[in-house]
Protein backbone atom coordinates (compact mmCIF):
# COMPACT_ATOMS: atom_id res chain seq x y z
CA UNK A 1 0.00 0.00 0.00
CA UNK A 2 2.12 2.94 -1.40
CA UNK A 3 0.57 6.26 -1.71
CA UNK A 4 1.53 9.68 -0.39
CA UNK A 5 -1.80 11.39 -0.27
CA UNK A 6 -5.64 10.30 0.37
CA UNK A 7 -7.07 10.95 -3.14
CA UNK A 8 -4.73 8.40 -4.16
CA UNK A 9 -6.37 5.24 -2.64
CA UNK A 10 -9.21 5.76 -4.72
CA UNK A 11 -7.39 4.86 -8.03
CA UNK A 12 -5.55 2.30 -5.84
CA UNK A 13 -8.89 0.31 -4.22
CA UNK A 14 -10.04 -0.17 -7.95
CA UNK A 15 -7.20 -1.96 -8.81
CA UNK A 16 -8.28 -5.11 -5.67
CA UNK A 17 -12.00 -4.77 -5.58
CA UNK A 18 -14.38 -6.01 -7.51
CA UNK A 19 -16.14 -3.39 -10.07
CA UNK A 20 -19.70 -3.63 -7.94
CA UNK A 21 -18.28 -2.65 -4.79
CA UNK A 22 -16.17 -0.44 -5.79
CA UNK A 23 -18.59 1.55 -7.85
CA UNK A 24 -20.59 0.88 -4.02
CA UNK A 25 -18.13 3.31 -1.86
CA UNK A 26 -17.10 5.31 -4.76
CA UNK A 27 -20.15 6.59 -6.30
CA UNK A 28 -22.39 9.31 -5.52
CA UNK A 29 -26.61 9.92 -6.99
CA UNK A 30 -27.55 10.55 -10.27
CA UNK A 31 -24.75 13.01 -11.87
CA UNK A 32 -22.81 13.15 -8.95
CA UNK A 33 -22.80 16.90 -8.92
CA UNK A 34 -22.80 17.02 -5.83
CA UNK A 35 -19.80 14.22 -5.06
CA UNK A 36 -17.56 16.57 -7.17
CA UNK A 37 -18.82 19.34 -4.97
CA UNK A 38 -17.91 18.44 -1.88
CA UNK A 39 -14.44 18.27 -3.24
CA UNK A 40 -14.29 21.50 -5.16
CA UNK A 41 -15.92 23.58 -2.66
CA UNK A 42 -12.78 22.70 -0.19
CA UNK A 43 -10.36 23.54 -2.94
CA UNK A 44 -12.34 27.05 -3.43
CA UNK A 45 -11.18 28.24 0.18
CA UNK A 46 -8.21 29.88 0.31
CA UNK A 47 -5.77 29.96 3.63
CA UNK A 48 -4.71 32.97 5.01
CA UNK A 49 -1.38 31.90 7.05
CA UNK A 50 0.18 33.55 10.19
CA UNK A 51 4.10 33.48 10.27
CA UNK A 52 6.79 33.88 13.18
CA UNK A 53 4.45 31.91 15.63
CA UNK A 54 6.61 29.31 17.31
CA UNK A 55 5.18 26.08 15.73
CA UNK A 56 8.13 23.84 17.18
CA UNK A 57 5.36 21.74 18.65
CA UNK A 58 2.17 21.04 17.28
CA UNK A 59 -0.42 19.26 19.24
CA UNK A 60 -3.83 17.98 17.00
CA UNK A 61 -5.46 17.11 19.81
CA UNK A 62 -8.73 17.68 21.09
CA UNK A 63 -11.77 16.86 22.04
CA UNK A 64 -15.24 15.77 20.56
CA UNK A 65 -18.44 15.66 22.94
CA UNK A 66 -15.90 15.18 25.78
CA UNK A 67 -14.08 12.89 24.32
CA UNK A 68 -10.64 13.18 23.71
CA UNK A 69 -8.76 12.61 20.76
CA UNK A 70 -5.49 12.89 19.14
CA UNK A 71 -7.27 14.70 16.43
CA UNK A 72 -10.12 16.21 15.48
CA UNK A 73 -11.15 13.76 12.85
CA UNK A 74 -13.52 11.12 13.47
CA UNK A 75 -14.73 7.67 11.41
CA UNK A 76 -17.89 8.29 9.82
CA UNK A 77 -20.59 5.15 9.58
CA UNK A 78 -20.19 3.35 6.72
CA UNK A 79 -22.05 -0.26 6.12
CA UNK A 80 -21.07 -3.68 5.90
CA UNK A 81 -17.42 -3.20 6.45
CA UNK A 82 -16.40 -6.88 5.45
CA UNK A 83 -17.32 -6.18 1.52
CA UNK A 84 -13.72 -4.40 2.05
CA UNK A 85 -12.14 -6.92 4.24
CA UNK A 86 -12.66 -10.08 6.42
CA UNK A 87 -12.06 -8.50 9.88
CA UNK A 88 -14.50 -5.90 8.89
CA UNK A 89 -15.49 -3.29 11.55
CA UNK A 90 -13.40 -5.17 13.91
CA UNK A 91 -10.25 -4.08 11.99
CA UNK A 92 -11.82 -0.56 11.38
CA UNK A 93 -12.20 -0.85 15.36
CA UNK A 94 -9.33 -1.55 16.14
CA UNK A 95 -7.34 0.68 14.25
CA UNK A 96 -9.26 3.87 15.35
CA UNK A 97 -8.16 2.89 18.86
CA UNK A 98 -4.36 2.47 18.15
CA UNK A 99 -5.02 6.17 16.16
CA UNK A 100 -6.61 7.64 19.30
CA UNK A 101 -9.50 8.45 17.40
CA UNK A 102 -13.95 8.05 17.64
CA UNK A 103 -15.53 5.79 15.20
CA UNK A 104 -19.28 5.66 14.80
CA UNK A 105 -20.46 1.90 13.85
CA UNK A 106 -23.00 1.55 11.24
CA UNK A 107 -26.33 -0.06 12.14
CA UNK A 108 -25.71 -1.82 8.79
CA UNK A 109 -22.55 -2.86 9.84
CA UNK A 110 -21.75 -6.69 8.98
CA UNK A 111 -20.12 -7.13 12.92
CA UNK A 112 -22.20 -6.40 15.69
CA UNK A 113 -22.44 -3.45 17.99
CA UNK A 114 -21.15 -6.37 21.14
CA UNK A 115 -18.69 -8.07 19.03
CA UNK A 116 -16.94 -4.10 18.24
CA UNK A 117 -17.01 -3.32 21.71
CA UNK A 118 -15.16 -6.31 22.35
CA UNK A 119 -12.49 -5.52 20.37
CA UNK A 120 -11.39 -2.31 23.44
CA UNK A 121 -13.20 -0.44 25.21
CA UNK A 122 -12.22 2.86 24.00
CA UNK A 123 -14.91 5.31 23.14
CA UNK A 124 -17.30 5.22 20.02
CA UNK A 125 -20.75 6.32 18.89
CA UNK A 126 -23.53 3.95 16.93
CA UNK A 127 -25.25 5.21 14.09
CA UNK A 128 -28.61 4.72 13.86
CA UNK A 129 -31.30 4.04 10.91
CA UNK A 130 -34.84 3.81 11.81
CA UNK A 131 -37.27 1.05 11.36
CA UNK A 132 -40.65 1.05 10.89
CA UNK A 133 -41.20 -1.08 13.64
CA UNK A 134 -39.54 1.31 16.21
CA UNK A 135 -38.68 -1.84 18.82
CA UNK A 136 -35.54 -2.13 16.68
CA UNK A 137 -34.50 1.61 17.13
CA UNK A 138 -34.86 0.87 20.90
CA UNK A 139 -33.27 -2.22 21.36
CA UNK A 140 -30.35 -1.19 18.81
CA UNK A 141 -29.92 1.94 20.91
CA UNK A 142 -30.21 -0.25 24.60
CA UNK A 143 -27.91 -2.49 23.37
CA UNK A 144 -25.13 0.37 21.72
CA UNK A 145 -25.57 2.00 25.78
CA UNK A 146 -25.24 -1.43 27.73
CA UNK A 147 -21.82 -1.90 25.37
CA UNK A 148 -20.72 1.26 26.51
CA UNK A 149 -21.20 3.31 23.03
CA UNK A 150 -20.28 7.16 23.85
CA UNK A 151 -23.60 8.59 21.55
CA UNK A 152 -25.78 7.77 19.27
CA UNK A 153 -25.69 9.39 15.82
CA UNK A 154 -29.36 9.16 14.21
CA UNK A 155 -28.77 9.76 10.03
CA UNK A 156 -31.74 11.73 9.06
CA UNK A 157 -31.33 12.12 5.49
CA UNK A 158 -32.07 8.31 3.92
CA UNK A 159 -35.79 8.89 4.21
CA UNK A 160 -35.43 7.05 0.58
CA UNK A 161 -32.44 5.77 -0.64
CA UNK A 162 -30.53 8.18 -3.72
CA UNK A 163 -30.65 7.48 -7.19
CA UNK A 164 -27.15 5.68 -6.83
CA UNK A 165 -27.35 4.71 -10.75
CA UNK A 166 -23.56 3.07 -10.86
CA UNK A 167 -25.68 0.89 -8.10
CA UNK A 168 -28.64 0.42 -10.20
CA UNK A 169 -26.28 -0.02 -13.56
CA UNK A 170 -24.26 -2.98 -11.24
CA UNK A 171 -27.32 -4.35 -10.31
CA UNK A 172 -25.20 -4.22 -6.86
CA UNK A 173 -25.72 -6.57 -4.35
CA UNK A 174 -23.41 -7.08 -1.23
CA UNK A 175 -22.44 -10.37 -1.05
CA UNK A 176 -25.24 -13.08 -0.17
CA UNK A 177 -22.86 -14.66 2.76
CA UNK A 178 -22.58 -11.25 4.69
CA UNK A 179 -24.90 -10.66 7.13
CA UNK A 180 -26.15 -7.41 9.16
CA UNK A 181 -24.90 -8.38 12.17
CA UNK A 182 -26.89 -5.71 14.39
CA UNK A 183 -30.39 -7.30 13.21
CA UNK A 184 -29.84 -10.91 13.56
CA UNK A 185 -32.29 -11.23 16.71
CA UNK A 186 -34.69 -8.97 14.61
CA UNK A 187 -34.55 -11.69 11.75
CA UNK A 188 -33.55 -8.15 9.30
CA UNK A 189 -29.87 -9.54 9.12
CA UNK A 190 -30.30 -10.13 4.94
CA UNK A 191 -30.30 -7.72 2.24
CA UNK A 192 -32.54 -9.35 -0.70
CA UNK A 193 -30.16 -10.43 -3.69
CA UNK A 194 -31.13 -10.86 -7.46
CA UNK A 195 -33.30 -7.66 -7.48
CA UNK A 196 -33.78 -7.39 -10.77
CA UNK A 197 -35.78 -3.57 -10.43
CA UNK A 198 -33.41 -1.93 -8.47
CA UNK A 199 -30.98 -3.30 -5.94
CA UNK A 200 -30.80 -5.19 -2.77
CA UNK A 201 -30.27 -1.97 -0.54
CA UNK A 202 -32.80 -0.10 -2.06
CA UNK A 203 -35.58 -2.70 -1.71
CA UNK A 204 -34.38 -3.46 1.83
CA UNK A 205 -34.81 0.35 2.75
CA UNK A 206 -37.58 0.53 1.15
CA UNK A 207 -39.56 -1.91 3.03
CA UNK A 208 -38.24 -1.89 6.07
CA UNK A 209 -37.04 1.91 7.30
CA UNK A 210 -39.12 4.53 8.01
CA UNK A 211 -39.90 7.73 5.55
CA UNK A 212 -42.37 9.06 8.38
CA UNK A 213 -39.51 9.49 10.47
CA UNK A 214 -39.92 13.10 11.65
CA UNK A 215 -38.39 15.31 14.74
CA UNK A 216 -40.67 14.19 17.49
CA UNK A 217 -39.00 10.65 17.22
CA UNK A 218 -35.90 12.52 17.81
CA UNK A 219 -37.60 12.87 21.19
CA UNK A 220 -37.95 9.91 21.73
CA UNK A 221 -34.68 8.32 20.87
CA UNK A 222 -33.24 10.74 23.53
CA UNK A 223 -35.51 9.44 25.92
CA UNK A 224 -34.53 5.65 25.75
CA UNK A 225 -31.26 5.94 27.08
CA UNK A 226 -28.75 8.61 28.60
CA UNK A 227 -26.39 9.14 25.60
CA UNK A 228 -25.95 12.04 24.01
CA UNK A 229 -27.58 12.64 19.93
CA UNK A 230 -25.99 13.41 17.30
CA UNK A 231 -28.07 14.43 14.44
CA UNK A 232 -26.14 13.35 11.30
CA UNK A 233 -27.13 14.99 7.32
CA UNK A 234 -28.49 18.79 8.65
CA UNK A 235 -27.23 21.17 5.60
CA UNK A 236 -28.89 24.10 6.35
CA UNK A 237 -29.50 26.73 9.49
CA UNK A 238 -33.26 26.03 9.86
CA UNK A 239 -32.92 22.51 10.46
CA UNK A 240 -30.03 23.34 12.94
CA UNK A 241 -31.79 25.30 15.22
CA UNK A 242 -34.50 22.65 14.98
CA UNK A 243 -31.98 19.93 16.43
CA UNK A 244 -31.32 22.30 18.98
CA UNK A 245 -34.28 23.02 20.20
CA UNK A 246 -34.68 18.84 20.44
CA UNK A 247 -31.37 19.02 22.80
CA UNK A 248 -29.14 17.28 19.99
CA UNK A 249 -25.87 17.31 21.70
CA UNK A 250 -24.14 17.61 17.97
CA UNK A 251 -24.86 17.62 14.56
CA UNK A 252 -22.98 16.80 11.71
CA UNK A 253 -23.21 18.69 8.09
CA UNK A 254 -23.30 16.36 5.57
CA UNK A 255 -25.00 15.45 2.37
CA UNK A 256 -23.81 11.73 2.83
CA UNK A 257 -21.20 11.83 0.72
CA UNK A 258 -23.26 13.13 -2.34
CA UNK A 259 -25.21 9.70 -2.18
CA UNK A 260 -28.51 11.18 -1.48
CA UNK A 261 -29.76 14.17 -2.86
CA UNK A 262 -28.09 15.09 -6.00
CA UNK A 263 -27.05 19.00 -6.42
CA UNK A 264 -27.53 19.53 -2.08
CA UNK A 265 -24.84 22.11 -1.52
CA UNK A 266 -21.43 20.32 -0.51
CA UNK A 267 -21.29 20.47 3.69
CA UNK A 268 -18.43 22.62 3.79
CA UNK A 269 -20.41 25.59 1.77
CA UNK A 270 -23.27 24.73 4.32
CA UNK A 271 -20.98 24.35 7.38
CA UNK A 272 -20.69 28.79 7.88
CA UNK A 273 -24.40 28.98 8.30
CA UNK A 274 -25.01 26.11 10.64
CA UNK A 275 -22.22 27.35 12.83
CA UNK A 276 -23.63 30.71 13.11
CA UNK A 277 -27.00 29.71 13.77
CA UNK A 278 -25.78 26.87 16.83
CA UNK A 279 -22.32 27.38 17.13
CA UNK A 280 -22.69 28.67 20.70
CA UNK A 281 -25.49 25.66 21.75
CA UNK A 282 -23.89 22.43 20.48
CA UNK A 283 -21.14 20.93 18.83
CA UNK A 284 -20.88 21.35 14.83
CA UNK A 285 -19.22 18.54 12.88
CA UNK A 286 -19.23 18.14 8.95
CA UNK A 287 -18.24 15.18 6.65
CA UNK A 288 -18.15 15.17 3.07
CA UNK A 289 -14.90 15.39 0.66
CA UNK A 290 -12.42 15.59 3.72
CA UNK A 291 -9.03 14.44 1.72
CA UNK A 292 -6.21 16.51 3.01
CA UNK A 293 -4.92 18.15 6.56
CA UNK A 294 -5.86 21.37 4.80
CA UNK A 295 -9.71 20.30 4.62
CA UNK A 296 -9.72 19.46 7.99
CA UNK A 297 -8.03 22.62 8.62
CA UNK A 298 -10.40 24.67 6.72
CA UNK A 299 -13.45 22.88 8.05
CA UNK A 300 -12.14 23.39 11.69
CA UNK A 301 -11.68 27.52 10.90
CA UNK A 302 -15.35 27.77 9.86
CA UNK A 303 -16.46 26.89 13.02
CA UNK A 304 -16.39 22.82 12.85
CA UNK A 305 -15.32 20.85 15.93
CA UNK A 306 -14.22 17.75 14.15
CA UNK A 307 -14.55 16.34 11.14
CA UNK A 308 -16.03 12.75 9.87
CA UNK A 309 -13.77 10.85 7.02
CA UNK A 310 -15.63 8.14 4.75
CA UNK A 311 -14.30 6.59 1.80
CA UNK A 312 -10.81 6.87 2.45
CA UNK A 313 -10.85 4.70 5.25
CA UNK A 314 -12.78 2.14 3.54
CA UNK A 315 -10.21 2.04 0.60
CA UNK A 316 -7.47 2.05 3.37
CA UNK A 317 -9.59 -0.97 5.18
CA UNK A 318 -9.60 -3.10 1.49
CA UNK A 319 -5.80 -2.25 0.66
CA UNK A 320 -4.61 -3.23 3.86
CA UNK A 321 -7.00 -4.30 6.57
CA UNK A 322 -6.84 -2.81 10.63
CA UNK A 323 -2.76 -1.12 9.15
CA UNK A 324 -4.27 0.21 5.90
CA UNK A 325 -7.25 1.84 8.32
CA UNK A 326 -4.34 2.91 10.59
CA UNK A 327 -1.65 4.15 7.89
CA UNK A 328 -4.96 6.42 6.46
CA UNK A 329 -5.71 8.31 9.73
CA UNK A 330 -1.85 8.61 10.16
CA UNK A 331 -1.51 10.37 6.78
CA UNK A 332 -4.18 12.72 7.68
CA UNK A 333 -2.98 13.46 11.16
CA UNK A 334 0.29 14.21 9.69
CA UNK A 335 -1.37 16.72 7.16
CA UNK A 336 -3.07 18.16 9.43
CA UNK A 337 0.24 18.64 12.07
CA UNK A 338 2.32 20.21 8.73
CA UNK A 339 -0.92 22.57 7.96
CA UNK A 340 -1.12 23.75 11.47
CA UNK A 341 2.42 24.38 11.57
CA UNK A 342 2.71 26.29 8.11
CA UNK A 343 -0.33 28.53 9.03
CA UNK A 344 0.88 29.42 12.33
CA UNK A 345 -1.45 27.35 14.70
CA UNK A 346 0.29 24.99 16.52
CA UNK A 347 -2.96 24.12 18.79
CA UNK A 348 -6.09 23.16 17.72
CA UNK A 349 -7.65 26.22 19.71
CA UNK A 350 -5.66 28.73 17.49
CA UNK A 351 -7.64 27.75 14.59
CA UNK A 352 -10.36 30.76 14.24
CA UNK A 353 -11.92 32.21 11.54
CA UNK A 354 -8.98 34.63 10.49
CA UNK A 355 -7.88 31.37 9.04
CA UNK A 356 -9.95 31.38 6.05
CA UNK A 357 -10.61 33.15 3.15
CA UNK A 358 -13.97 31.76 1.15
C1 LIG B 1 -21.78 5.77 3.77
N1 LIG B 1 -22.40 6.66 4.64
C2 LIG B 1 -23.20 6.17 5.66
N2 LIG B 1 -23.74 7.03 6.58
C3 LIG B 1 -24.45 6.55 7.62
O1 LIG B 1 -24.91 7.35 8.44
N3 LIG B 1 -24.66 5.21 7.77
C4 LIG B 1 -24.18 4.29 6.88
O2 LIG B 1 -24.37 3.09 7.03
C5 LIG B 1 -23.44 4.79 5.76
N4 LIG B 1 -22.94 3.92 4.84
C6 LIG B 1 -22.07 4.39 3.88
C7 LIG B 1 -21.44 3.48 3.02
C8 LIG B 1 -20.50 3.92 2.11
C9 LIG B 1 -19.82 2.93 1.21
C10 LIG B 1 -20.20 5.31 2.02
C11 LIG B 1 -19.17 5.82 1.05
C12 LIG B 1 -20.84 6.21 2.83
C13 LIG B 1 -22.08 8.12 4.60
C14 LIG B 1 -20.84 8.41 5.43
O3 LIG B 1 -21.13 8.29 6.81
C15 LIG B 1 -20.32 9.85 5.22
O4 LIG B 1 -21.37 10.77 5.39
C16 LIG B 1 -19.65 10.07 3.86
O5 LIG B 1 -18.97 8.93 3.42
C17 LIG B 1 -18.67 11.24 3.99
O6 LIG B 1 -18.14 11.57 2.78
P1 LIG B 1 -16.68 11.09 2.24
O7 LIG B 1 -15.66 11.29 3.35
O8 LIG B 1 -16.84 9.65 1.85
O9 LIG B 1 -16.45 12.00 1.07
Amino acid sequence: MQFTNLLQLEALAREILDPGTFDFIAGGADDEVTLRRNREDFERIALRPRVLVDVSNVDTSTTVLGTPVSMPVVLAPTAGHQICCSDGELATARAATEAGILMALSTLSTFSIEEVAAVSDAPRWFQLYVYQDREVARTLIQRAEGAGYKGICVTVDVPRIGHRERDLRNAYAFPKELVLANLVEMQLERLPVGVVDGTGLGKYIASKWDAALSWKDIDWFASLSSLPIIIKGILTAEDAVIAAEHGAAAVVVSNHGGRQLDSAISSIAALPEVVEAVGDRMEVLMDGGVRRGTDVLKALALGARAVMLGRPYLYGLALGGQEGVRRVIEALGQELALAMALSGRPTIKDVDATLVKM
